[in-house]
């Protein structure tokens, strides 16, 4: 799907629907084909925790320290992490056999981490600065929905 498309149906969704965490990994999952895997974990403490997702497969890392793996890294840094061959990572934490590359995007409210969306592909460099730029201005949208 077009990027500015998608923008629109998911401002819509911030704004109708009743489990809006849900309903956008949903249709982040469903209409982007190089999205294998979407999910969002929330900051509690220290550690992220996961909350809605939406793929093929339940991941075990559904409780994850600050500072470890990608997705914690992008806690502790506060930026987003873009990484094109997971297995050339060694923070990477492994979910799914198939994944290939992984995207991480903060979600902040008032300049604080409270959360972020997590996307693995199954193809290796799946994400480029158009997703980079996509995903941030969705995760701006959902900060007021954590
Ligand atoms: N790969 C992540 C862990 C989460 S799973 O991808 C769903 C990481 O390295 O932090």
């Amino acid at each position: 799907m077009e990027y500015a498309k998608a923008e629109k149906q998911i401002k819509s969704i911030t704004k109708n629907s009743s489990n809006v965490l849900l309903d956008i990994v949903d249709f982040l999952c469903n209409n982007f084909e190089h999205y294998s895997w979407v999910g969002i974990y929330i900051i509690r403490g220290s550690h992220l925790i996961l909350g809605p997702w939406k793929g093929p497969n339940a991941t075990e890392h559904t409780r994850i320290p600050i500072g470890k793996g990608i997705c914690g890294s992008a806690a502790k840094t506060g930026k987003t992490e873009v990484i094109d061959d997971v297995h050339s990572d060694n923070r990477y934490l492994a979910c799914f056999v198939s994944t290939k590359s992984e995207i991480v995007v903060l979600i902040k409210k008032d300049g604080k981490i409270v959360g972020e969306i997590d996307i693995d592909s199954d193809k290796i460099g799946a994400f480029t600065i158009k997703d980079k730029i996509f995903l941030e201005k969705i995760a701006d949208m959902l900060s007021e929905h954590i």
